[in-house]
């Protein structure tokens, strides 16, 4: 009696097993697969930016006169934001008219002439202006 108990309970044990066993899921190569706890590590893109590439670029024209590095008709977006950042200035606010130009002022009639379409813009608009041309360094 006591064997045949003990052998049950081999038995049993060995049928817990296997049902563990059966109900991991394994890869192609027969590894258990771990329950995949989303670790996303893409860094977030503040959507601002995207935003305001795009108006850069497009709507804007901004591109049509200021270029990442160099000077062309305007100062480069680096130069810019570089004293934007000094100054702990707001482009969002200047390319509204409410600020003044601390970059080049001797050029900025030919910048004005752009203040139809960024006062035109949403002020989310010209925040994502901000934030585009802001991140260059
Ligand atoms: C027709 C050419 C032209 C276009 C288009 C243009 N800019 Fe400019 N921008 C200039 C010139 C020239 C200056 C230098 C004068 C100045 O500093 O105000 C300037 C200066 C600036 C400055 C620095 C202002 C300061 O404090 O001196 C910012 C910020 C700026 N532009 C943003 C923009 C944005 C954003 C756009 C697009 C929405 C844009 N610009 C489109 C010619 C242009």
């Amino acid at each position: 009696m006591k064997h045949i108990l003990k052998s049950f309970a081999v038995f049993a044990l060995a049928i817990s097993l296997t049902n563990c066993g059966e109900k991991k899921e394994t890869d192609a190569y027969g590894n258990p697969v771990e329950e995949k706890t989303e670790t996303t590590t893409e860094t977030t893109v503040d959507p601002l930016f995207a935003k305001g590439q795009e108006l850069f670029e497009g709507k804007g024209t901004c591109t049509a006169c200021h270029k990442p590095d160099t000077k062309v008709i305007g100062p480069s977006i680096k130069e810019i934001a570089k004293i934007y950042k000094e100054k702990d200035a707001s482009i969002a606010a200047f390319i509204n008219e409410e600020g003044e130009p601390i970059v080049d002022p001797t050029q900025y009639e030919t910048m004005k002439t752009n203040f139809a379409i960024t006062k035109a813009m949403t002020a989310e608009e010209r925040k994502a202006l901000e934030v585009y041309m802001m991140s260059f360094e």
